[in-house]
C-alpha cells in the first residue's frame, strides 16, 4: 500500500498521461485532484491513441478504479463525450471503474461563455490565452459560494433553482459588459439534464473511497494536471490556471490527508508553454521549430502550437522545492536528437545579479535573462533504447546533469510516445 503522485514540473504538457498510464499497474485507484478539461493527457498503446481530458489516465486496464476528486471542475457534456470516445476505442466506463465526487463543481454553459467573452474583450497583451473551457469562471463561482456541484445533479428542482440564482449576474455581465446574448435558465437545464441523468450513478464519496482503498492495502495514485508554473499561487501569475497544481493540493482536492510515498515530477527534456505569459528560455528560431516539429508540440486540448525552448533549471528547482519529488520522469528526450549542442538555463540574471529561483514579483519573469550552460548534443536515434546504458554518452550526461542540479534521481526516461519506448 502506498500513495503515489504524478505532477507536472513546468507549464503543463510534460507527458504526465503516459507516465500515469505506465505506473497504473502499481496502483488500484487513480484520482484526479484539480483542473478540468483544460488538461489533455495523451496515452498511446501499440495500436491506439487516447486523449483524456477529465477521466484519469489509469482508465485503460479493466480492473482499476478511477476517481474525479472534489478539486476538479467538471463539464458534464465533455465527460459524457469522453466516455463515448473510450467506448468506441473498446474501453467501457461504468460506475465500477469511475467515480465522481459529489463535491466536484460543474462547469455550466455560462462559465464557458464568460471565459471566451472575457478573453475576447481583453487587448492582446492582457489575454491569458485560456483554453476557453470555462475553468476560471467555474472556480470563481466555487469561491464565491454560488457554484453548482455534481451532487446537485440528483435534484432537478435544486439544479434549476441554482441556475436561476446564478444567471442574473452572469447575464448582466454577458449583455452589458461583453455585448453577448443572455442565457435562459430552462434552456441550460435542458442542455444539462441528459448528461446529469447519465452521470448520477457515478456519484461517490471520493474521500471515503480513498480511505477504503488504503484500508484494503491498495495503492492510490494522484494524477496532477497542468504544471507548477501554471499554479494559481506559485506560477507566473496572472498567466496561470485557476487551481493549485502543486502536490499539496492532492490532499484538499480529494479529501485525503497528505502522505505521499512517491512523488514523481514529470520533466520534459526541453520546455514548452501554450497560451500567453513569460517564458524566459523560449526559442523563436530554428531550435524552437525543431522542438515544435519533432515533438509534435500542439496543445492536445485546443490544437494551438506550443511555444518551445531550452530546459530551465530555475523553474525546475522551484518545482522541487514546492513539490518534493522523490523521482523525476524525463520525457521526450528523443526530440533533442539532431541538435548539435544543447543549452540548459542554470540561473536568471535579474536586476544585476544571478538568481537560482524565479523572482516573486508579478510579471518579473518577463524581466529576467537566462544564463545558459552549453552541453554537447547528438544526432543518434535513441527512440529504441531500452536501458540507460543504451543511450549515447551525451544523452546520459544530459540526464545526469539534470539529476545533479535537482538532487533527484531520474528513474523514468521516455524516448518516444509508446509505452514500450521507456527506460525504467
Ligand atoms: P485555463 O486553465 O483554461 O484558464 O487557461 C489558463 C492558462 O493555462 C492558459 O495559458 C492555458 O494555455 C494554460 N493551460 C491550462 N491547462 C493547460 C494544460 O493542461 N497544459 C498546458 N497549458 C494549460
Amino acid at each position: 500500500m502506498s500513495n503515489i503522485i504524478v505532477f507536472g514540473t513546468q507549464w503543463g504538457d510534460e507527458g504526465k498521461g503516459k507516465i500515469v498510464d505506465l505506473l497504473t499497474e502499481r496502483a488500484q485507484v487513480i484520482v484526479r485532484f484539480q483542473g478540468g478539461n483544460n488538461a489533455g493527457h495523451t496515452l498511446v498503446t501499440r495500436d491506439k491513441k487516447f486523449i483524456l481530458h477529465l477521466i484519469p489516465s489509469g482508465i485503460l486496464p479493466p480492473d482499476k478504479t478511477c476517481l474525479i476528486g472534489n478539486g476538479v471542475v467538471l463539464d458534464p457534456e465533455v465527460l459524457c463525450r469522453e466516455m463515448d470516445d473510450l467506448h468506441k476505442g473498446g474501453i467501457e466506463i461504468t460506475p465500477a471503474n469511475l467515480g465522481i465526487s459529489k463535491k466536484t463543481h460543474l462547469i455550466m454553459p455560462y462559465h464557458k461563455e464568460l471565459d471566451r467573452a472575457r478573453e475576447k474583450a481583453k487587448s492582446g497583451k492582457d489575454r491569458i490565452g485560456t483554453t476557453g473551457r470555462g475553468i476560471g469562471p467555474c472556480y470563481e463561482d466555487k469561491m464565491s459560494r454560488v457554484g453548482i456541484r455534481a451532487g446537485d445533479m440528483q435534484d432537478r428542482d435544486l439544479l434549476l433553482a441554482k441556475i436561476k440564482k446564478a444567471l442574473p449576474e452572469k447575464n448582466a455581465l454577458l449583455e452589458s459588459l461583453y455585448k453577448e446574448e443572455p442565457l435562459q435558465a430552462e434552456e441550460i437545464l435542458g442542455i444539462i439534464t441528459p448528461y446529469a441523468d447519465r452521470l448520477v450513478p457515478y456519484l461517490k464519496d471520493v474521500s471515503l473511497k480513498i480511505q477504503e482503498a488504503r484500508e484494503a492495502g491498495q495503492t492510490v495514485m494522484f494524477e496532477g494536471a497542468q504544471g507548477v508554473q501554471l499554479d494559481i499561487d506559485h506560477g507566473t501569475y496572472p498567466f496561470v490556471t485557476s487551481s493549485n497544481t502543486v502536490t499539496g493540493n492532492a490532499s484538499a482536492g480529494t479529501g485525503s490527508y497528505y502522505s505521499m510515498d512517491e512523488a514523481i515530477g514529470v520533466v520534459k527534456a526541453y520546455t514548452t508553454r501554450v497560451g500567453q505569459g513569460p517564458f524566459p528560455t523560449q526559442q523563436d528560431n530554428p531550435v524552437g521549430e525543431h522542438m515544435q516539429v519533432q515533438g509534435a508540440e500542439y496543445g492536445s486540448t485546443t490544437g494551438r502550437k506550443r511555444r518551445c525552448g531550452w530546459l530551465d533549471l530555475v523553474i525546475l528547482r522551484e518545482a522541487v522545492r514546492l513539490c518534493g519529488p522523490t523521482t523525476l520522469a524525463i520525457t521526450k528526450l528523443d526530440v533533442l536528437s539532431g541538435l548539435d549542442s544543447i543549452k540548459v538555463c542554470t540561473a536568471y540574471e535579474y536586476q544585476g545579479r544571478d538568481i537560482l529561483y524565479p523572482p516573486q514579483e508579478e510579471n518579473s519573469m518577463s524581466a529576467v535573462t537566462p544564463v545558459y550552460q552549453e552541453l554537447p548534443g547528438g544526432s543518434e536515434d535513441i527512440s529504441q533504447c531500452k536501458t540507460r546504458r543504451d543511450l549515447p554518452h551525451n544523452a546520459r550526461m544530459y540526464i545526469e546533469h539534470i539529476e545533479e542540479e535537482l538532487k533527484t534521481p531520474a528513474e523514468i526516461i521516455s524516448v518516444g510516445p509508446d509505452r514500450e519506448q521507456t527506460i525504467m
